[in-house]
């Protein structure tokens, strides 16, 4: 993947104009919206599910990209598949069926990503280069909009960044979620990181179309 995207967080939409908003997003020229699911289990949180991914699904033609920060995500892929996700996203750390998984949502049709969190050892990340689409680097914990970028995450993305280009995988996806700003956005890409998620920042600023330039640098 060459083009760099940014994916705005709908966790820090308005969801009282929820539909308004997205409109708003796709105008400013998002290149996917990504969806914040939590199960109040895995983290210390609740959001929403497959009815509103389904809403927003109608409310827009944008590329749905679906995290799921929740046990058992195995058992509720078909559904987020049949809402409308075109990506699910789901982590290392909630399931003993990663393999399953992954080839599961690929089965549904989309693009299948292993999340890791951030202090989890880079050296289980390897041995699934050649299972998923890509890997979503989680550079906060998981459960919150608003928290500190964790820098420790960078050299994971570079270190697994050299890998994949050893291995001659162009379209391979690294994603950066939590924290990201202009600044840490640039670090991130520096790192090669190639899809940014941004919640905070992004609905901070005085317009969409300037946060979303902001971070492409
Ligand atoms: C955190 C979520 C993120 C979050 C990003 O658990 O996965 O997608 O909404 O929000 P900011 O950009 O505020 O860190
Ligand atoms: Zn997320």
């Amino acid at each position: 993947m060459s083009k760099i995207q940014v994916y705005p967080s709908l966790l820090s939409v308005d969801f009282a104009h929820l539909s308004k908003q997205v409109k708003l997003l796709e105008e400013a020229g998002a290149d996917g919206l990504h969806l914040d699911i939590m199960d109040g289990h895995f983290v210390p949180n609740l959001s929403f599910g497959p009815a509103v991914t389904e809403a927003v699904n109608r409310s827009t033609d944008l590329f749905l990209d679906v995290h799921l920060m929740m046990y058992n995500p195995y058992d509720y892929i078909e559904r987020f598949a049949a809402a409308g996700a075109n990506l699910i996203s789901f982590h290392f750390e909630a399931t003993e069926d990663v393999e399953d998984t992954l080839k599961y949502i690929k089965s549904c049709g989309c693009k299948a990503l292993l999340a890791f969190n951030p202090k989890t050892s880079l050296e289980l990340m390897p041995r699934f280069i050649d299972l998923c689409d890509g890997f979503l680097f989680m550079t906060v914990e998981p459960g919150f909009a608003g928290q500190k970028f964790q820098k420790s995450v960078l050299k994971k993305i570079s270190f697994i960044h050299e890998l994949v280009v050893k291995a001659k995988k162009k379209d391979f996806i690294l994603q950066v979620d939590g924290g990201i700003d202009p600044t840490t956005a640039k670090e991130c890409l520096k790192a090669g990181a190639n899809i940014l998620v941004s919640g905070s920042y992004l609905f901070s600023e005085k317009s969409f179309q300037i946060g979303l330039k902001k971070l492409k640098g």
